[in-house]
């Protein structure tokens, strides 16, 4: 049985990966994606998914605008990395959007869609600032024992890349991410401990132009500007590709460990805040309902990630 997501993303290079991960993948029901301001503003990453879901073939998927910032803090946004569209691209020519944006919120297409599904159905995958998430479960608190798990990329044990302490998606929202790492359901948090494992060398580019296609020079495309800008921003060779490693977890869990491990959100530190807490010092307690995401296969997840944008046509 295919696993219905919701992919709740701010396209973004990665999440724009992330669709394609998702499109290609018969592993994954895609029932709906949702857009929340984060890598840029809403309505600059809500255009780009409709780009996306245009060179996708995701005609036939609803997609719904959401929160246009965070719930506390003012907006902030990761041009730095993402350039002023927020999908900046090298060499390849963006489609004019055959994808409408469906009329509502998307924190009302959440709880709608999950409450209309049977318990334990549907899985939430957030890969932008968590700002919808919370407000759904605020507005209708029994989706949290209806959804079957959140996968989110976001946050980080080690370190962070907003701050020398905070991951960027948590950072922007904090407030939002304290929610949803609070909340009773099943939550694995796809964090830059892992994602930073996920880098896309010359070689896998080479893999993306060789398919000679329209999805895959989109990806080549992705890959230059986000080499770049990733150099410039944070000294990495090759960049790493973050929000698909999510996807890549519900096709295929044994391409990302976890571990399970009691999660927090600092709120209130002087160098801390948005830095998440992993507490690794014993066995998680029963009951926990957290992990981690801790080691990638590399090459499975890339190869799921070709075999995948391989099938779009
Ligand atoms: C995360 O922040 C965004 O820039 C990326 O799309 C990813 O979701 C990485 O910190
Ligand atoms: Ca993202």
């Amino acid at each position: 049985m295919a696993r219905k997501i919701i992919l709740d993303c701010d396209p973004g290079h990665d999440d724009a990966v992330a669709i394609l991960l998702a499109a290609g993948s018969p592993e994954i029901d895609l029932l709906g994606i949702t857009t929340v301001g984060g890598n840029q503003t809403l309505g600059k990453v809500t255009f780009n998914a409709r780009q996306v879901m245009t060179i996708a073939g995701l005609t036939d998927v609803p997609l719904h605008a959401g929160c246009t910032r965070p719930l506390v803090r003012p907006m902030e946004v990761a041009a730095d990395v993402h350039g002023d569209s927020g999908m900046e691209i090298h060499g390849f020519d963006l489609p004019d959007p055959a994808v409408e944006v469906a009329p509502g919120h998307a924190v009302d297409y959440i709880i709608d869609t999950v409450m209309a599904h049977e318990p334990g159905e549907v899985t939430l995958v957030p890969t932008g600032p968590l700002t919808n998430i919370a407000l759904a479960v605020r507005k209708e608190p029994r989706i949290a024992e209806r959804v079957r798990e959140v996968v989110l990329m976001g946050g980080g044990y080690h370190e962070g890349n907003k701050t020398a302490t905070a991951e960027f998606n948590i950072s922007v929202d904090p407030e939002a991410a304290h929610i949803v790492f609070h909340e009773p359901w099943p939550l694995v948090m796809v964090g830059l401990d892992l994602t930073h494992q996920a880098l896309a060398t010359r070689e896998v580019e080479a893999r993306f132009a060789a398919l000679g296609t329209r999805a895959g020079d989109f990806v080549v495309g992705l890959c230059g500007f986000f080499r770049e800008a990733y150099r410039q921003a944070q000294g990495f060779d090759d960049p790493p590709v973050h929000d698909p490693c999510t996807v890549a977890y519900l096709i295929d869990p044994s391409v990302v460990s976890t571990v399970r491990a009691p999660l927090d959100v600092e709120l209130r530190g002087g160098l801390t805040t948005g830095m998440t807490v992993a507490d690794f010092r014993a066995p998680a307690p029963p009951g926990c309902t957290t992990s981690v995401a801790v080691k990638l296969d590399h090459g499975r997840f890339w190869d799921l990630v070709v075999g995948a944008v391989e099938g779009l046509v």
